[in-house]
């Protein structure tokens, strides 16, 4: 008999338990408890395969699937203790198991692993928050269409180099950032399809002699398929990386996007207002109102791509198959799952809840000289000049206008006429920003009209 104090469930060649320290860096218990649905589905699964296989009795099978069950009422009422003893989700749910039903629960390890367990139980955690981000980015896309929609015709200045360029439109702006998340979410399906294939029955790395069904087990947990290679199956951690690289790149949008709210609603902009239920209060200056989910928002990017960096190097280096390194992989999966649940919701409220103060928008359109372009434009099309003499004159008659002080319509045909002999009246035609913005109609521009088409066109992609 081996040692009272060594592991219940790999002790027996051991004759002492392990070192306090080693116990401390060897748990995983306290944070892969998250995965005890995962991993009561996934055991529930592999005991009616068994069964199915005659590899154990069906009664055996009855009494694992049950007590499963109640194991997992347990769990959620938080009436079950959890053991660091025991390590981790696998075996303080199988020694419970066993606390519960005796014999038949030590049959339930047949033909399997703790490494294709874990890797089963990952995969579908991380299926699960593929699924809820879908659902959080479409619900922030249905909050920017909803401002696309009420803006497709509100002026604002677009910008280069964050010195205004153009005029553009409200709309159009929420609509860049429609298609950012509208990759999101594609990229965040795409790795769901990829992912979709089950580890369970490649066992320790090797898969296994006894007659398992690992289509079988594949199908009852929503996979696609078995994945086809055991050594593969237990050391693949591609979907976790694929999760934190497609949340790094959304925290990268939802960071640029922060960051244009925490400018748009400073004193010197004045874009939009942010609602009371998003911003917060300085303890000492009473007039502040700080953007501070925005703020939030905008750092989050730092810690998820710290994690996505975190794994890409545990895992940079690993032999084949299964190494304990790979235990380092749900902690930073789970923290940047959260946060970004968490700065998607946020930033859903923000967009649902800000006003645009179009009145200051409008006025920011017509300041720095932004028709330029669509002046260059009118000698091009009505003299037929060449654009980059057209780009010399332009040039010449913002000068006039700087030196002046004023802005390109506020010059007389008589001073533009001074620059350049042909120019007509029909000039200050395209000099109005909304003049401006209708005109750019190819497809894709800033134009109200185009700007409605695309609205149109996402409200029906997602439904
Ligand atoms: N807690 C482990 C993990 O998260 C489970 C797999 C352990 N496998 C093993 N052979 N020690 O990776």
């Amino acid at each position: 008999m081996t040692d009272k104090t060594s592991n219940q469930m790999w002790g027996g060649r051991f004759a002492a338990g392990p070192d306090a320290i080693m116990e401390a860096i060897n748990a995983s218990i306290s944070f892969d408890k998250r995965m005890a649905a995962q991993d009561i589905a996934g055991s529930r699964a592999h005991a009616a395969m068994l069964a199915a296989t005659g590899i154990v009795s069906d009664s055996d099978a009855v009494a694992m699937r049950e007590g499963l069950l109640t194991v997992l009422s347990e769990i959620e009422a938080g009436e079950f203790t959890f053991s660091t003893a025991l390590e981790d989700i696998h075996m303080n749910v199988e020694a419970r198991l066993k606390d519960l039903i005796g014999a038949p629960a030590g049959r339930l390890h047949t033909g399997r692993s703790r490494n294709d367990q874990v890797a089963t139980d990952f995969r579908l955690w991380v299926r699960d928050q593929l699924d809820a981000v879908d659902q959080a980015l479409q619900a922030l896309m249905h909050a920017l269409l909803v401002q696309a929609e009420a803006g497709s015709d509100w002026v604002m200045p677009g910008f280069t180099h964050l010195q205004t360029a153009q005029p553009v439109t409200w709309g159009h702006h929420m609509m860049a950032y429609v298609e950012m998340f509208g990759r999101d979410l594609s990229r965040v399906r795409d790795a769901r399809a990829r992912m979709n294939e089950c580890p369970l029955g490649a066992a320790a790395l090797a898969g296994t002699s006894f007659p398992i069904d690992r289509e079988m087990t594949a199908k009852a947990l929503g996979f696609d398929r078995p994945c086809a290679n055991s050594l593969d199956a237990v050391s693949d951690r591609d979907f976790a990386l694929e999760f934190l690289g497609a949340a790094s790149i959304c925290a990268m949008h939802l960071s640029r996007f922060a960051e244009e709210l925490v400018i748009w609603s400073s004193a010197q902009f004045r874009f939009v207002a942010l609602s009371d239920r998003f911003s917060t209060g300085s303890s000492i200056m009473p007039q502040k109102k700080n953007p501070d989910a925005a703020e939030l928002i905008r750092a989050k990017v730092g810690r998820i791509f710290g994690a996505n960096v975190a794994l890409m190097m545990v895992m940079k280096g690993l032999p084949l198959a299964y190494s304990k390194d790979m235990q380092e992989d749900k902690e930073q999966v789970f923290d940047a799952a959260d946060n970004l649940m968490l700065a998607l919701a946020a930033m859903e409220g923000m967009v649902r809840d800000m006003a645009a103060r179009t009145d200051n928008l409008e006025a920011a359109a017509g300041s720095g000289f932004s028709t330029a372009t669509d002046l260059a434009d009118w000698l091009v099309r009505v003299l037929d000049m060449p654009f980059r003499e057209a780009h010399h004159v332009t040039g010449a008659l913002v000068a006039k206008a700087e030196a002046k002080g004023c802005d390109l319509p506020d010059l007389s045909l008589t001073e533009m006429q001074e620059v350049h002999g042909e120019i007509t009246a029909s000039i200050y035609d395209v000099l109005g920003v909304h003049n401006s913005v209708a005109s750019r109609v190819s497809y894709g521009g800033t134009a109200p009209s185009q700007v409605r088409a695309q609205v149109a066109r996402w409200k029906e992609r997602l439904g």
